[in-house]
């Protein structure tokens, strides 16, 4: 089985029964933010798109790149479909010309023509990518791919139940927003940002250990950041606090913990994967391109400049009233949704900053009151400050999905009072009514499931599954004196009270082994 890297998640898999494209990304994501690193605009597309099969994990847009996709790969390929609870990625990639469809029947294998069999496994919660995120594996002739890409299953037995696996794809760098859009002192900012770097490298490692694949292939991250006002997110300033480590780095973390089977492949590097190693090829030493990351990021930060301004150029609106568009399609949404708005549970505050740079529009989404109105000098949940003409570009192209869009830019500072609350998020993901429909039976679904299973945990009894996304405690569970952290995402959670730490609700069951009488059962919101 021969891998080819073309860039961040991308990769095109060739097997003598055919070939598969994964998520190839070249166009700047995210309101001109994200770009692919290393560069990989320079590929032979022409002949890469050239396959049989195409596989988009999800629609965050560093995975599904509409123009590169309508461009480059050709429509006679058979789309590899995750079972996904909308038909928007169907609907995306049909209008774009795509008219072979296998939808993958989800977490079973199917064979393919001349023994060629995959597997896709779709993570289907509200805070899974943009409603939705997938892996997909792969055996071809006794070698066995895993693409994990981005995804965050709770463990990978499913996979490792299907004979030993070869090649591990993952994601081991930040791909968000926290912390550094937060309007927090730096040294905070620092702090919290190291320990999420931490995080990452752990769960990374956690993923590694679960189906200890031949070899290791981190993927999917970082991005770069070429707008001179993004530049600071590049891992090269020496911030311990910086959540986008590189490759290199990764693989220096790795040999901390004893890793020793990792590769890295730059875009153009062609993996042959067999049952007994794997030989690697690459365009240019590997050491010696990290060597030169600064270099090749200044050269085409020059490069990509004329992209960053012209689509600077295409987002001013100004014939958009904001407010009364905002009203027009967040009212009805409000009036919906019970449990996101209940979960937000308190007003949102957009600062718009105007074109002049200095003038400022507060809108205030009123998740109580169900409304969009001006700000009234009131205690908000929430505080966004962007660019008025951002908004105005969403309300514009009618996004449905402002994390996918506006968040995830990090164009953006954010202030809240309180934890962390995944409602937020996950409401203004959901702007449409599928969407919205579909979040709000979820939650309703898993409020209403009775988590009964207990374990014990160093002294306490405590539920076996994560009030966050389920994971099996019994494995990501470490309990440091009161204190318990899933490690799948880190949240933590205080065993006494059963409070959460981190977010909002997502309160868990827990006692002591040798008390007598259990704690009250948790509530997913509170
Ligand atoms: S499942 Fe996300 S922190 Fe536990």
């Amino acid at each position: 089985m021969r891998v080819t890297g073309t860039g961040h998640a991308s990769m095109r898999i060739d097997t003598a029964a055919g070939s598969i494209l994964c998520d190839p990304w070249v166009n700047p994501a995210y309101f001109a933010s994200w770009f692919p690193f290393p560069d990989n605009s320079l590929l032979d597309w022409d002949t890469l798109g050239q396959v049989d099969y195409l596989y988009v994990s999800h629609l965050h847009r560093d995975h599904f790149d509409a123009a590169h996709l309508k461009r480059y790969v050709s429509k006679d390929a058979t789309v590899l479909l995750p079972e996904f609870p909308t038909s928007e990625m169907e609907d995306e990639l049909r209008a774009l010309g795509f008219t072979k469809f296998l939808k993958a029947p989800n977490e079973q294998v199917v064979e393919l023509d001349g023994g060629l069999k995959i597997m896709i496994q779709a993570l289907t919660s509200p805070t899974d990518g943009p409603i939705g995120d997938s892996s997909l594996w792969v055996e071809y002739d006794g070698v066995r791919l895993l693409n994990q890409n981005d995804a965050r299953p709770t463990d990978l037995s499913l996979f490792a139940e299907l004979g030993h696996v070869h090649a591990h794809l993952l994601q081991f760098s930040g791909a968000i927003w926290y912390p550094m859009v937060y309007e927090l002192p730096q040294a905070a900012k620092t702090a919290f940002g190291k320990q999420k770097r931490d995080r990452q490298f752990d769960r990374t490692w956690r993923y590694i250990d679960d189906l200890k694949a031949d070899h290791v292939f981190p993927i999917a991250g970082p991005p770069c950041f070429l707008d001179d006002a993004l530049w600071q997110f590049n891992d090269i300033h020496g911030d311990e606090g910086n959540i986008f480590p590189d490759q290199s780095v990764f693989l220096a973390e790795y040999a901390k913990v004893g890793g020793t089977n990792g590769i890295v492949l730059l875009p153009g590097s062609v993996a042959e994967v067999t049952t007994s190693g794997a030989s690697t090829t690459h365009p240019v030493p590997v050491e010696e391109f990290f060597a030169n990351k600064v270099a090749h990021l200044e050269e085409m930060r020059e490069r990509k400049r004329p992209i960053i301004e012209a689509e600077k150029a295409s987002w001013r609106h100004p014939e958009v009233d904001v407010l009364g568009e905002m009203k027009r399609r967040i009212e009805p949404l409000l009036d919906e949704s019970i449990y996101l708005a209940k979960g937000v549970g308190g007003p949102v505050r957009f600062d718009l900053v105007g074109y002049d740079g200095e003038s400022v529009e507060s809108i205030v989404v009123d998740f109580p009151g169900k409304e969009v109105r001006p700000y009234a000098d009131e205690k908000v949940r929430y505080r966004f400050r962007t660019e008025r003409a951002l908004i105005e570009h969403l309300l514009h192209i009618g996004e449905v999905d402002w994390v996918n869009s506006l968040f995830l830019s990090c164009r953006f500072s954010a202030a809240r009072i309180g934890q962390y609350n995944e409602f937020v998020y996950a409401f203004f993901k959901c702007l449409s009514t599928e969407r919205l429909q579909y979040a709000e039976g979820w939650y309703d679904e898993h409020e209403r499931a009775v988590d009964a299973e207990d374990i014990t945990l160093d002294g306490w009894v405590v539920q076996r599954r994560c009030p966050h996304l389920k994971a099996d405690l019994s494995r990501f569970g470490i309990v440091e004196g009161d204190q318990l952290t899933c490690q799948l995402h880190g949240w933590k959670f205080d065993m006494p009270s059963g409070r959460c730490l981190t977010s909002v609700g997502h309160k868990i069951r827990a006692h002591r082994a040798d008390a007598d009488t259990p704690a009250p059962a948790g509530e997913a919101l509170s």
